[in-house]
């Protein structure tokens, strides 16, 4: 992060957990990551469920929402999907697309994630678009090819570095508590960033924020956070309490104003 004009983010994905319950919690992480506004966005994406109710609970923070999902069309005959519109209407700003377990579990393609993420822009949402490798892909030495792949394909044509976040997370290190080492990451982060500006042009590039995702937890957060083209976290487990989260970018923020390195 060093010299960038990217301020960071740290999003929790709350994936299929929290119910009425859970908006205490929220409301404490909200609370906590006031202290952190100036250097880093913070958002939750919790159950689509839940979305309006914490907008109301967090009220006066600067806690951003966001959904998980969305469907392309913005209304119409399609039972149990939600559209980028509902999100915006619930009180989101963003929308988590082609997640790993949605691309398996939902059969989601990176052509059907671009689909979505237009439809988050017709719709004002910034579109995070997750990509990632399986292990079986990093062992055969198809990681950059699989993750260049899916970032050509998931990316719409009206992407610009303020609509679009990527978050690149390694399906192996998804809940695992293993992660790639620094290098990896670097690496993987600079290769998409290459490509972005191919694509897109440098200015879109430059200002288009990547983040690392896959077992981000209070005690490698510094570490991580901190590799250079890494601006920010997606985190799954450790955002789930504020305890977690807190301490996450806590860490992030005092290792944020070191110099950034490639190793750790
Ligand atoms: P994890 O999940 O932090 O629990 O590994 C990350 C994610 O799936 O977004």
């Amino acid at each position: 992060m060093a010299g960038s004009i990217r301020k960071p983010l740290v999003a929790g994905n709350w994936k299929m957990n929290g119910t009425s319950g859970s908006l205490d919690e929220a409301r404490k992480i909200a609370e906590g990551a006031q202290s952190f506004a100036d250097s880093v966005d913070v958002m939750l994406c919790p159950p689509a469920t839940l979305i309006a109710r914490m907008d109301l609970r967090c009220a006066g923070t600067d806690l951003l929402l966001g959904g998980q999902d969305c469907h392309h069309d913005g209304s119409g005959a399609h039972t149990g999907d939600i559209s980028a519109e509902m999100l915006v209407d619930a009180g989101a700003s963003a929308v988590i697309l082609g997640h790993s377990e949605r691309r398996v579990d939902h059969k989601e393609t990176s052509q059907a994630v671009a689909e979505k993420a237009a439809a988050a822009h017709r719709a004002g949402l910034t579109a995070l678009v997750c990509v990632g490798e399986t292990d079986i892909e990093r062992r055969s030495g198809q990681a950059d090819n699989v993750v260049g792949e899916q970032v050509r394909l998931s990316l719409p044509q009206t992407t610009t570095g303020q609509n679009v976040v990527i978050a690149y997370e390694p399906v192996w290190a998804i809940g695992t508590g293993v992660t790639p080492t620094t290098n990896d990451i670097s690496e993987m982060h600079g290769v998409m960033r290459n490509m972005l500006a191919d694509r897109f042009g440098e200015a879109v590039a430059a200002s288009m924020r990547i983040l690392y995702g896959g077992s981000v937890k209070p005690g490698n957060a510094a570490q991580l956070l901190r590799i250079d083209n890494v601006d920010g976290a997606l985190v799954g487990g450790a955002s789930l309490t504020a305890k977690d989260f807190l301490a996450i970018l806590g860490a992030y923020v005092s290792r944020a104003a070191e110099p950034a390195a490639a190793e750790a």
